[in-house]
């Protein structure tokens, strides 16, 4: 069976056996949504939630007033999400797919997140999926879970040290934080840069003098 079935029945069934464990947010996000996100965008806007599964994160942003597009491979999580959404499920995209072969289309995120899911080969399109100015919000276990209890186990799915600043490689880094208590976990917040505040830094790194055209003040036509 290729991984990508065998981890779709994974998840299914552990959705099945236990609903009601994917409700309460992780409260990250809850802690991030005031720190940074509602700062940067006050009226709501829209996000992508990588793995969403049963959608508390994605319900949670909604109950906030952002439109937001959860993808995940199980399908038995992604119909709880929607049950779990009530009226809310108006606001959220349902997809169900296999995130391994994710790639970023034209359209574009004010905030992606992921919580607890790992697949380090698709970060170069996890931050294309991100619109210059928004933020990347990720959390999920590291390689300290293994002397843990529970949790997985396989390298595959766990952080190495700072990996995930690595991975991030290009983003303003906002927050970050490793921690082991009950799970050992790294967090990070990250802002994708406009293309002006990229070229005005890579022009004082280069001492050399870039003139760009002049944009509207709050940067946004023409910059993608
Ligand atoms: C630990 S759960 C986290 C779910 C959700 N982010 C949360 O925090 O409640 C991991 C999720 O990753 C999903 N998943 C695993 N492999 C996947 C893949 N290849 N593509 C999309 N989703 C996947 C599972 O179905 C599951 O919902």
């Amino acid at each position: 069976m290729p991984f990508s079935s065998s981890e779709r029945e994974r998840w299914n069934q552990k959705y099945r056996e236990a609903p009601d464990v994917w409700l309460e947010p992780d409260p990250f996000l809850p802690r991030v949504f005031s720190e940074y996100i509602r700062p940067l965008f006050p009226g709501g806007r829209d996000a992508l939630d990588l793995a969403g599964g049963a959608g508390r994160h994605a319900i949670w942003l909604a109950k906030q007033g952002w439109e937001v597009t959860l993808i995940d491979i199980s399908e038995t999580g992604v119909e709880q999400a929607r049950q779990n959404a009530g009226a809310l499920a108006s606001q959220i995209h349902f997809v169900v797919d296999d995130l391994t072969g994710f790639a970023a289309s034209q359209t574009q995120f004010d905030v992606v997140m992921a919580f607890f899911y790992l697949e380090r080969k698709i970060f170069p399109e996890i931050v294309k999926a991100i619109r210059p100015g928004g933020l990347l919000v990720y959390k999920t276990l590291t390689m300290a879970q293994l002397k843990l209890a529970g949790g997985p186990k396989d390298p595959a799915h766990l952080l190495e040290e700072d990996e995930l600043l690595r991975l991030s490689d290009g983003l303003e880094v906002l927050h970050y934080r490793e921690d082991v208590a009950k799970k050992a976990t790294a967090e990070l917040v990250a802002r994708k840069k406009r293309r002006r505040e990229a070229v005005t830094k890579l022009s004082r790194a280069s001492g050399t003098r870039i003139i760009l055209p002049t944009f509207p003040s709050d940067g946004s036509a023409g910059l993608v």
